[in-house]
């Protein structure tokens, strides 16, 4: 059995920092396993303009130690006001990598988001002149349609749409939870890819009432029945390089998690990495770790591949049961939990 694995240095190209104590509590944690990762700017307020984007990466590159070599990716957050010339000012800015479409209400902080995408048909324009990816959260709104559905949907009412429109704008579908999903980026071309959490690999629906109610594995898009967990699974271990790695690990605050309205989010970026060699290894598929966690993502995006590395050994160790988080605590996926994988130190 395989004891040790080293791996290109991996990429998170989908992960929530948050800003301020929980910023200062959460970024070491992907820093010390990721060389860049995209950042979310679902701030309250929003990272709407390249001017936000480059004094929020000021402010993740504070809260990290000096020599941690992590860079971070900036994206905006597309609002009906996002205006073209917003598009190409973050293009010439070097720091701005991706522009996030939040359908409005379809989850945390999105109220800011896009009611009606055809008022961003000039902005969306200019972002597939300029090559610059659209990062979509796919589900609807619509309180009509079962919240399990509101991904398949998503694609059909919107997705299939917009490729149509814009044949040329490269486009990740972000988090995918489905069968559905799987299939649209398989059908689509080139430009258009997924990320993909280790929750989504790992767990089912069932996780979400083991025994009784579980806030701490609510996130959205919710997670879905088995067969759509094996769908992803397939997708992620198959070598095609439409699929990549996103953890999109969102801290809450244990007090808004254990509520009565439970944010949704769910805290992984302390075990990332062991997570999904842990996902990958139940595949049978550990070989094909390194292209989905280190390779895939930096050619979608047209940036180099890293050049440092990583390494993996087969420990068992404990999940702590929480960490700070400001003035609160926070709960990581598999709290308390034993993983059979674990980073090393870096030299
Ligand atoms: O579960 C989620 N949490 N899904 C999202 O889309 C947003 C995220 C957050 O910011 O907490
Ligand atoms: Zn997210």
């Amino acid at each position: 059995m395989t004891s040790f694995l080293t791996l290109t240095r991996p990429d998170d190209w989908h992960v929530h920092l948050r800003d301020g104590e929980g910023l200062a509590a959460v970024a070491g944690d992907t820093a010390r396993q990721f060389g860049r990762a995209i950042v979310m700017p679902n701030l309250k307020p929003p990272v709407v303009s390249v001017a936000q984007a480059v004094a929020y990466r000021e402010r993740i590159l504070s809260a990290l130690p000096g020599d941690s070599g992590f860079v971070p990716l900036m994206t905006l957050y597309l609002t009906e006001a996002t205006l073209p010339a917003e598009i190409e000012r973050a293009r010439r800015s070097g720091c701005v990598y991706g522009v996030k479409y939040y359908p409005a209400g379809a989850t945390t902080h999105s109220e800011a988001g896009v009611r009606d995408l055809s008022r961003c048909h000039e902005t969306l324009r200019a972002l597939e002149d300029l090559g610059l990816p659209l990062l979509v959260h796919g589900e609807v709104t619509d309180p009509s349609v079962d919240v399990f559905d509101r991904e398949r949907v998503f694609i059909e009412r919107h997705l299939i749409p917009l490729v149509q429109r814009f044949p040329r704008l490269k486009l990740v579908l972000e988090h995918i939870t489905t069968a559905s999903a799987v299939k649209f980026v398989l059908a689509a071309g080139n430009t258009v890819a997924a990320t993909v959490t280790p929750h989504h690999l790992l767990y089912n629906r069932n996780a979400l009432f083991q025994g009784g109610i579980r806030p701490h594995v609510y996130c959205l898009p919710v997670l879905k029945r088995e067969e759509h967990r094996q769908a992803l699974v397939r997708a992620a271990t198959s070598g095609n390089p439409k699929f990549f790695l996103g953890t999109d690990s969102a801290p809450h605050a244990r007090s808004t998690k254990e509520n009565a309205c439970g944010c949704a989010g769910i805290y992984s970026a302390h075990a990332a990495i062991e997570l999904y060699a842990e996902a990958f290894e139940a595949a049978g598929a550990l070989d094909r770790l390194e292209g989905f966690a280190s390779h895939f993502g930096p050619d979608f995006y047209g940036l180099p591949r890293n050049t440092t590395s990583i390494t993996l050994k087969r420990e068992s160790w404990q999940v702590p049961e929480t960490f700070p988080f400001g003035g609160d605590r926070l709960v990581p996926l598999r709290a308390g939990e034993t993983l059979c994988w674990r980073l090393q130190e870096s030299a």
